[in-house]
């Protein structure tokens, strides 16, 4: 399968989520391509940090940004079990790119950021992409940094399910410290010594509702 993490805002968790994503299915014994598609390299430093920290990432990691990532994941894809493409929020060549190859895309949005500007422009992007492609991508929409416990979640959570042309995914990432402290050190929130559970339940139910379909319960 193929993945792609894009939004129209910045800074919503696409790159937290999509290491984390690409960590998580190579525990799972997956062979794991992570693209890092944004000049920024937020997945690249991610990665070195890991091999400091753990040596073996676990997954391969590539750069491609532009039009040629396109061309680039098709290549790649009989050679592994999943791709997970990382697309930086301002990049649109390089979003356009993932959207035209992966099979699912995962859309964050955090809520305190939320508009309907945004709601709306990501509605026109997936309509125009899946008017190009042979076979539909699968538009997950999820909250992501959600806070712990906000009326605003519900508000969101309403507005994003009320679209036929995305899916709306219940299982929401909170703000969580743990992602972050985890990420400075190349590591999953799964992988640290003394996990946050939440956190990681969190990731379980939204990863397994993606790779299989269903959900396990997230104890929270
Ligand atoms: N669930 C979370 N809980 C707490 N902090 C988070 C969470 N997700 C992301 N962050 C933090 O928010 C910031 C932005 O996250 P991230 O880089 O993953 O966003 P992004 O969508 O990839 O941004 P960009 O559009 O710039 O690529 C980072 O400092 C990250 O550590
Ligand atoms: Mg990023």
């Amino acid at each position: 399968m193929v993945i792609s993490f894009n939004s129209i805002k910045g800074g919503v968790g696409k790159s937290t989520l999509a290491v984390n994503f690409a960590a998580w299915l190579a525990k799972e014994g997956h062979d794991v391509l992570l693209v890092d598609g944004d000049e920024q390299e937020t997945a690249s430093d991610f990665t070195a940090w890991r091999e400091q920290t753990i040596g073996n990432t676990g997954y391969t990691l590539v750069n491609m940004t532009g039009a040629n990532l396109r061309k680039q994941v098709e290549q790649m894809k009989p050679k592994y079990d999943h791709i997970v493409i990382d697309t930086g929020g301002r990049d649109t060549t390089s979003q356009r790119a993932a959207l035209s190859v992966a099979d699912v895309s995962m859309i964050p949005f955090a809520p305190r950021s939320f508009d309907l500007w945004t709601i709306n422009k990501v509605i026109e992007v997936i309509d125009e992409v899946q008017a190009i492609r042979a076979e539909p991508i699968i538009p997950y929409v999820f909250l992501s940094r959600a806070d712990i416990k906000s009326a605003d979640n519900r508000e969101v959570a309403q507005a994003l399910a009320t679209y036929e042309q995305i899916t709306y995914v219940p299982y929401a990432i909170s703000n969580r410290k743990a992602f972050s402290n985890a990420a400075g050190v190349g590591l999953a929130v799964f992988e640290m010594v003394q996990p946050d559970l939440k956190a990681v339940a969190e990731i379980n139910a939204l990863f397994n509702h993606v790779l299989h379909g269903n959900h396990i319960t997230t104890g929270a």
